[in-house]
């Protein structure tokens, strides 16, 4: 049967743009989520935490996390929720889709954001998942996410999970 996982990052802590996107929750769809969640978290001072992101960005880190599925082999597809870190995905995302094994699966990325839509990540997923199907992805303004469900169900509903 075809299985979905949400696999999102989200910070919570002080936000310049009090963007508010949390999780994405899939209608009457039954999901398991699985938080990307950094071993040694970014800080909670929004100015300290950009410059931290910058440096990880430019050093290519791939942060450890908290935990990693033990399998995504029963998920066919995978939503991919994270916010955009200067121009992509936050490096833990790397880490964790570099951790597995893509190939066969359909990915479809939720961004949010303040002005800079998707960035490079559609791409940079392609490029992570060369075997994976990535879909065209969700841009949301993260200060208006919690206004956002009606596009959020129309972009899950085009690609079938409602
Ligand atoms: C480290 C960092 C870098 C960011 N870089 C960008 C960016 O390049 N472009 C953009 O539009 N928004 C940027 N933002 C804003 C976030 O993408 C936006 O606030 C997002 O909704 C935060 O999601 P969250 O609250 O779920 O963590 C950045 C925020 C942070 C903390």
């Amino acid at each position: 049967m075809a299985k979905t996982l949400i696999a999102y990052f989200s910070r919570a802590d002080e936000n310049y743009f009090a963007g508010a996107m949390r999780y994405v929750k899939v209608g009457n769809t039954p999901a398991d989520t699985f938080k990307i969640e950094m071993e040694t978290p970014y800080s909670p001072v929004y100015m300290t935490c950009i410059d931290e992101a910058k440096k990880d960005l430019r050093a290519k880190a791939r942060p450890a996390l908290v935990s990693m599925p033990d399998s995504i082999d029963e998920y066919d597809t995978i939503v991919l929720a994270y916010p955009n870190y200067w121009g992509t995905m936050p490096m833990a995302v790397f880490t964790f889709l570099e951790a597995f094994d893509f190939t066969g699966k359909t990915i479809l990325p939720l961004c949010t954001n303040e002005g800079s839509g998707m960035g490079s990540s559609e791409r940079d997923i392609k490029r992570t998942c060369p075997g994976a199907t990535v879909k065209s992805g969700l841009p949301i303004t993260g200060s208006n996410a919690a206004d956002s469900m009606s596009s959020v169900k129309r972009w899950l509903s085009a690609n079938g999970l409602l």
